[in-house]
């Protein structure tokens, strides 16, 4: 097939991807690596992103350490293999260089679960209460905010405030009610929630825990309140990760998205890691968004610099002061 280089280019600007025919016999893998030196890019990857995509990423992390990297890359590029927010807060944090996403359309569900009109809305009815919103939020929910936090720092940057301050914790209403047991807050949450997260059987991981009672569970704190109360660890995705390698274990029950199996694997070849189940036929848990990109779209997006992150800036602006500020909180926790 062949297709029209500028109508191309149109439809990618529009559709988040190119529907042009790669030529079979190149070799993706080298092409990335050739394509981001030539064009000083840097690829930033999220364990939620196929084994093949983390495979030729500069930095593959969690959501607090991508943030962290994007704010100090000096590369010319930000290819972001993520979904929309994390993109967006790679542009909030640093707007002189080009952010590109593979897939425009790779959005998240927890963050389409707040609309800034409504959330607006709410806040007003709080306004003795301050703003803590987890980073999967749209730029427009950051902008409202007074503090972002990430599944990383959560529970210090929430215990680090004074005990009577009033809080509005969005849009996770499952990390938000995680926080609130934890540190005996009463926060007021927003009704918003991860479809990947949600969907876990607890009935499928009581089984699977019978048959593997020596394999540790570990847990994502967006999971909903009984998967949790079951697990053995919670944390964000580096600290699960991290959970793997140090522990003494050898087989765990990982109740996340299963994107992050391929670095548990990678680090620790002799564990056994095994996927929690969701509440429906298959057998792991994929997000769609995440696996909206592909190594096709990623050559593509280095290859012809689209689709771009692009911001209005004053929302930017707006939205950049709580990211700093919880990037300064993070530095004088200790948690970076
Ligand atoms: P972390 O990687 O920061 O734990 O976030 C998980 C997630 O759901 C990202 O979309
Ligand atoms: Fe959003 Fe959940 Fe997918 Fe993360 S895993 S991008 S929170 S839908």
């Amino acid at each position: 097939m062949s297709v029209d280089i500028t109508t191309a280019k149109l439809n990618l600007e529009r559709n988040g991807f190119l529907d042009l025919e790669i030529d079979p016999s190149l070799d993706l893998f080298d092409e990335i690596a050739k394509l981001k030196k030539e064009k000083k890019a840097v690829l930033l990857a999220h364990y939620y992103q196929e084994p093949d995509i983390q495979d030729v990423a500069d930095y593959i992390g969690d959501s607090l350490g991508l943030a962290q990297q994007a704010e100090k890359t000096d590369a010319d590029i930000i290819v972001f293999a993520g979904v929309h927010f994390m993109a967006e807060t790679a542009k909030i944090l640093n707007p002189a260089k080009k952010v590109l996403l593979p897939d425009l359309n790779a959005g998240c569900s927890l963050s389409d679960s707040c609309p800034p009109p409504l959330f607006k809305a709410f806040k007003e009815k709080h306004p003795d209460h301050i703003v803590i919103s987890y980073i999967n939020c749209s730029a427009g929910i950051k902008a409202l905010s007074d503090i972002i936090c990430t599944s990383s720092n959560a529970k210090q940057i929430v215990e680090s405030l004074p005990k009577d301050q009033k809080i509005i914790f969005a849009p996770d209403k499952n990390l938000g009610a995680y926080i609130n047991k934890t540190t005996g807050r009463n926060m007021v949450l927003w009704n918003g929630a991860c479809m990947v997260h949600e969907i876990f059987s607890l009935e499928k991981i009581t089984k699977l825990k019978e048959r593997h009672p020596e394999a540790k569970m570990i847990a994502h704190p967006e999971c909903e309140e009984a998967v949790l109360q079951i697990a053995d660890f919670i944390g964000s995705t580096t600290q699960l990760l991290k959970y793997t390698q140090q522990s003494g274990f050898n087989s765990f029950i990982v109740a996340t998205e299963a994107g992050i199996l391929h670095q548990m694997q990678l680090s620790s070849p002799d564990k056994i890691f095994i996927p929690a189940p969701p509440d429906n036929a298959c057998a792991c848990n994929d997000c769609p968004h995440m696996k909206l990109n592909t190594l096709e779209k990623l050559y593509l997006c280095l290859k012809y610099e689209q689709p771009e992150i692009l911001m209005d800036e004053e929302l930017r602006i707006q939205a950049k002061k709580p990211i700093t500020k919880m990037l300064e909180m993070s530095r004088e926790l200790g948690i970076i």
